[in-house]
């Protein structure tokens, strides 16, 4: 795979000091990426909504000194020096500097906040290296004005891959798919691309609640989760099945087809989970009101004729899925019977977004 392209040229004229400030949002995926190898390199293709609500800004400081070795930077979080989130950070620069060699001469002082409460079980990684790689990459867009903006956006998915895969699809949107798929021309296992097809009308502006079943921290972090697909006994037929699913879903996302999008969704994400309750050492990521929701979900959508869904990520939330066309009912049927089963009653309601912003 050819990363040659990623890597800056040598810069000189770097200035003494500069900011730049974005917000980047959360993403869920339809097709999982659930297993990768080194470096960060997806086992199969995926796809998701970019959201909206759900994103972190992100401020980064660059004032210029002498070059060193590793990379020097201070970490505030919603204002507060955060040393614990250092270590995942660190680990990403030294992952990126190769490509962006410009920060090892900058003192960086990053300041992010979150849109959603801290410790909901809302991954923030995604949306959290977006926002850094796009402050990155506005920085060596400043020094090196010949880039154009399609390469700006792509170095910035590559970036973001190498600090959580799925934040390689928290640059565009409103679908995104990351790793490379026949279907999807100049698809990549490097970044993310825009799904290149016409959506059909009942797919745009797509809703997705997210009930907050349980905010505690994640029981399996994504590393541990992801390395648990090697010498999986169903992993290899797993990766074909998603790659299938991608084909599909290109096909139902153009055609308008809800039932199939139920249908395929639903899978993908019990799929995700039946990994984790069939490997070895074995998790059960869902909790009892999950399984509620999830018959409540069931029994709303057979009496409404309705097209609503859930899907799952590595935890015990809920995203709840509906066309625009439904809001008012979904939203009414999800603060009366399904927030029963949520955390302090707690929700956000999202919907689909268009992805990266500059403040
Ligand atoms: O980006 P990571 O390494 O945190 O993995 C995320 C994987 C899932 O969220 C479970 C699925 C996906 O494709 O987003």
């Amino acid at each position: 795979m050819d990363t040659s392209q990623f890597i800056s040229k040598p810069l000189d004229n770097l200035v003494e000091n500069t900011r730049f400030t974005w917000q980047t949002p959360s993403n869920i995926a339809l097709v999982k990426y659930w297993g990768k190898s080194n470096p960060q390199i997806p086992k199969n293709a995926s796809i998701s909504f970019t959201l909206k609500n759900c994103h972190t800004i992100t401020t980064i400081d660059f004032q210029k000194k002498e070059k060193t070795d590793r990379v020097v930077f201070d970490l505030l979080f919603e204002g507060e020096k955060k040393e614990e989130f250092k270590p995942k950070i660190a680990d990403f620069f030294l992952r990126i500097q190769e490509y962006c060699p410009y920060i090892l001469e900058y003192n960086m002082r990053i300041n992010s906040e979150n849109s959603f409460p801290h410790s909901s079980g809302i991954a923030s990684s995604a949306s959290g290296l977006s926002a850094i790689a796009m402050c990155l990459m506005s920085l060596e867009k400043q020094l090196n004005t010949n880039l154009s903006d399609a390469f700006v956006i792509k170095k910035a998915s590559f970036l973001a891959r190498l600090g959580s895969g799925s934040a390689s699809r928290s640059i565009e949107g409103p679908l995104v798919v990351w790793g490379n798929h026949p279907l999807i021309k100049g698809s990549s296992d490097l970044f993310g691309v825009q799904f290149p097809f016409k959506l059909h009308s009942v797919f745009e502006n797509y809703q997705d609640t997210i009930l907050l079943v349980d905010k505690g921290e994640k029981q399996v972090s994504s590393t541990i989760g992801h390395n648990l697909m090697h010498n999986h006994p169903f992993a290899e037929n797993r990766f074909k099945q998603a790659n299938e699913n991608l084909s599909k879903i290109t096909t139902i996302l153009q055609e308008g087809d809800q039932k199939a999008f139920v249908n395929l969704v639903e899978s993908e994400a019990l799929t995700l989970h039946a990994m984790m309750l069939t490997s070895n050492p074995y998790f059960i990521l869902m909790k009892p009101n999950t399984l509620e929701i999830i018959n409540k979900i069931w029994a709303y959508r057979e009496a409404n004729n309705s097209a609503i869904c859930f899907t799952l990520d590595a935890g015990a939330n809920v995203h709840v899925l509906y066309p625009e066309s439904e809001k008012l009912a979904v939203v009414a049927f999800i603060e009366k019977e399904l927030s029963l089963f949520c955390q302090n009653n707690q929700f956000i309601n999202d919907h689909v977004g268009l992805g990266a912003l500059k403040h």
